[in-house]
């Protein structure tokens, strides 16, 4: 059955308000939003400031707001404040979602609160009918990962358990599987033989923006490298899976990660945009990264040898995600590169090498190129697809436990490292030995 209720915990924060009301709002727009949407936070808000709240949202999204698909939202939405702690609080909650079967909880917050949270539903007896969908980090390395697995595990089913991991919800990064495997030009190249080197760039223009409190506690490698980069690196290297179940799958993808050594810190780039440290909630000396390049190595027959080189970082010269596959050249520098685009902007090209004109035979590289925006029907936001699916019980783009594991496995020896974080200028691309370590980037 499709979910008759969502509960947002932690409607306050950046993520509801980023992402989620606008994912709300478009699917309003399409009829797929229960009559019940509860909007759960400590602080004391009212339905009006709600209301309010959701409205600055979608119109900072860049949405033409269409006034009666937001009255319909509005009309839906209702607040629940009250400490996480306090079982008085999801009483509450529970006479509000006394007509519902189905309820979906969506865990915007913060890991401190997460098991007050599991609690408070278990306890409220909501967590037996719930659906419960958490976002990323999954704990904060290998062991609490696994502690959150088992807190989630005592309290809500394996099939209505939804990791989100918003990557997997994009068009284009869902598309790279089927890219790869429906294109049999490109299958028989796809290894050492023929791929110099991958490399998996997440570049943001924008700096922390505000949410620095919560960030220098996690910082780049726990934010994106960990969980949407790896993630990326997955559906790029995988296996061809059995069949498109998400078992299949799930099999494919944690395969391949298991196959993946752990990062190194010698080979491993941590940089810091300056006036970081001059931010509110940032502590003083702060080794938090906001910027981490590495190489990741692959150790099996397809990949051995090619060097993964992955970077993400905020203050950078663009917004921009993106995956090169460096193909070998018959001279160095010639390699055609086959390139994903994965953010706003999405598409694929390839460089060959044309005839300069002229009268000497000398080659030029150009690109062949398409721009999904010229060629595609427009694709629904990552946020939108995976509140859809969860509300259907529908887990196929959604991030699997051995995955995440793997991935903790992956990035372990590069977290809470004490010293080596390099100071770089906003707006640039990093400490220079970053481009050093990839021999410079594509
Ligand atoms: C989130 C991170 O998971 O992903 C953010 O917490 C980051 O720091 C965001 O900005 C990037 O997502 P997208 O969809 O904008 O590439």
């Amino acid at each position: 059955v499709r979910s008759d209720a969502v509960v947002l915990f932690g409607v306050t924060g950046d993520l509801v308000s980023k992402k989620l009301f606008p994912a709300l709002y478009e699917l309003t727009r399409r009829g797929r939003v229960p009559a019940t949407v509860i909007g759960f936070a400590r602080s004391p808000w009212d339905q009006q400031q709600l209301v309010t709240a959701a409205r600055k949202s979608v119109t900072e999204a860049g949405i033409d707001v269409d006034e009666d698909v937001f009255e319909d939202l509005a009309g839906r939405l209702s607040m629940i404040s009250g400490d996480y702690a306090d079982p008085e609080t999801y009483a509450r909650l529970a006479d509000a979602l006394a007509g519902a079967e189905r309820p979906l909880f969506y865990f915007a917050i913060p890991p401190a609160v997460f098991d007050a949270v599991v609690e408070g539903l278990k306890g409220a007896g909501l967590a037996d009918r719930g659906r419960v969908v958490v976002e990323k980090p999954f704990g904060h390395d290998l062991a609490s990962s696994h502690e959150l697995a088992a807190t989630l595990r005592g309290a809500f089913a394996p099939e209505r358990t939804f990791r989100i991991d918003h990557y997997l919800g994009k068009e284009p990064v869902e598309g790279i599987t089927l890219f790869r495997f429906a294109n049999a030009v490109f299958e028989p190249l796809w290894n050492r033989e023929h791929i110099a080197s991958v490399q998996v760039t997440v570049a943001e223009k924008f700096s922390t923006q505000g949410r620095a409190g919560f960030y220098d506690k996690v910082g780049a490698t726990r934010d994106v490298l960990q969980n949407h980069i790896l993630q990326v690196v997955a559906l790029l290297a995988m296996e061809e899976p059995a069949d498109d179940t998400q078992e299949a799958f799930q099999a494919a993808e944690a395969a391949v990660l298991r196959q993946a050594a752990a990062l190194s810190p010698e080979t491993t780039v941590r940089g810091q945009y300056e006036g970081y440290r001059d931010e509110p909630g940032v502590a003083t000396g702060s080794q938090t990264e906001t910027f981490v390049a590495t190489r990741l190595t692959v150790d099996n027959e397809r990949w051995a040898g090619v060097p993964f080189y992955l970077r993400t970082g905020k203050s950078m010269p663009v917004t921009s995600t993106e995956v090169v596959v460096e193909f070998k050249g018959a001279k160095p520098g010639t390699g055609n590169l086959l390139r994903f685009q994965l953010g706003k902007k999405d598409g694929i090209s390839l460089t060959v090498q044309v005839k300069r004109p002229g009268a000497d035979v000398t080659a030029q590289t150009v690109s062949l190129a398409v721009d999904f925006d010229d060629v595609l029907e427009p694709r629904r936001e990552a946020y939108e697809r995976l509140l859809d699916d969860a509300m259907d019980g529908e887990h196929l783009r959604f991030a699997r436990e051995q995955a995440i594991e793997q991935e903790w496995r992956i990035v372990e020896p590069i977290l809470d490292l004490e010293s080596g974080v390099l100071a770089y200028p906003q707006g640039s691309w990093g400490p220079d030995e970053a481009d050093a370590l990839a021999g410079g980037w594509a």
